[in-house]
């Protein structure tokens, strides 16, 4: 194994302490590039950062400045490769567009300078069928990344395990599970921070992986939000309870909202988040074949070995602790 000298951004977010943990048992040296109130909400102090990353070198500074990324990030030394797991944590479009499109840009051009060979980019699988801001925005940097002439693999993961489990607490305390429509309208091939994290840091190593668009989900068949329920109900050993909400209640919103929102920002950042609720609420987290504009599961690659399912039995147990995803639509 050839070790490299890894940038990484956004090594506080979910998918990046598990991707800067991966890139360090790989023997990788890791410089981590924070921000001073990092993780949700800003709760992690310079200290809990460097705790929580130990093994890495962490720096402090602002992704969004320029001359931040050059001189407190970079410092003028030289890297091997940059990993991206930086991510707008609102999906507002105005925070997607600085953080998953400018900020990357800049990053694009330090990294350039410091001699970079290989970006590695965390994506997601819903930017083949851009309706949001944010896809909009990740899929620019996409683009602009492909056409710098340095060495990539953009790899666009299926669904999290975060964004498919904020329904247990509820489940455990006896409310139903609620589903879209019949629970069916839409499937994914859910992928576990620990697969994907390994996924993205064996992308330095793995001559296949370069240059390429990596579609990524993890191991078993695709599940539907109806089963994701079915399951729960059955670790808990009680009769499955659905409550299915309409579709339409989400266009409902986003209508008032949107219309709203012409007159209060606030309102119009609200709509926005309505929207990302219903794209996930319709859209299938799985390839989309461009032919015939269906999602295909068997198109779908996967990786890892650890399920969806087990890591709710995790959570019936209490042996895991929850956490929300930013965009979990329930
Ligand atoms: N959720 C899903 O099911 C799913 C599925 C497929 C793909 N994805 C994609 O995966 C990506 C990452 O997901 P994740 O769950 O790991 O994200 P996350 O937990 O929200 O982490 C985002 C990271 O970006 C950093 N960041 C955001 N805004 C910043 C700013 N202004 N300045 C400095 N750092 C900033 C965060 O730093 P702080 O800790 O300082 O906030 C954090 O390290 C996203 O692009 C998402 O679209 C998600």
């Amino acid at each position: 194994m050839i070790s490299r000298r890894v940038f990484v951004l956004g090594a506080t977010g979910t998918i990046g302490r598990a991707t800067a943990r991966a890139l360090l048992e790989r023997g990788h040296e890791v410089v981590c590039f924070v921000r001073r109130c990092a993780g949700v909400g800003g709760g992690l102090a310079p200290d809990d950062s460097v705790r929580l990353l130990a093994g890495a070198t962490v720096r402090f500074g602002d992704v969004t400045d320029p001359r931040s990324l050059a001189a407190d990030g970079f410092c003028g030394e030289r890297f091997d490769a940059w990993v991206s797991c930086l991510a707008s944590r609102t999906g507002s479009p105005q925070d997607a567009w600085a953080i998953d499109h400018r900020a990357h840009l800049h990053a694009l051009a330090a990294a350039r300078a410091a001699g970079v060979s290989h970006v590695v980019l965390l994506s997601a699988i819903c930017v083949q069928k851009p309706r949001l801001a944010f896809q909009q925005a990740k899929l620019a940097f996409e683009q602009a990344l492909i056409e710098s002439g340095i060495g990539y693999s953009i790899v666009r993961p299926t669904a999290f395990f975060k964004s498919l489990s904020g329904q247990v607490e509820r489940v455990k305390r006896g409310k139903p599970f609620l589903v879209f429509g019949d629970g069916t309208l839409t499937s994914c091939k859910p992928i576990s921070d620990a697969d994907l994290a390994a996924y993205l840091a064996d992308c330095l190593t793995d001559a296949t992986r370069l240059n390429r668009v990596l579609p990524i989900g993890g191991p078993g068949d695709a599940i539907t939000p109806r089963q994701q329920g079915e399951h729960l109900f059955a670790l808990l050993g009680r009769t499955p309870q659905f409550r299915h909400v309409p579709v339409g209640l989400l266009d409902a919103i986003i209508g008032v909202l949107g219309a709203l929102g012409r007159l209060a920002p606030a309102l119009a950042a609200k709509a926005e988040l309505a929207r990302i609720g219903r794209y996930y609420a319709t859209e299938s987290m799985l390839v989309l074949d461009p032919l015939t504009g269906l999602y295909d599961a068997a198109a779908t690659p996967s990786t890892g070995v650890d399920t969806l399912f087990d890591f709710y039995a995790g959570l019936v147990r209490g042996d895991v602790a929850p956490e929300r995803g930013d965009h979990a639509v329930f």
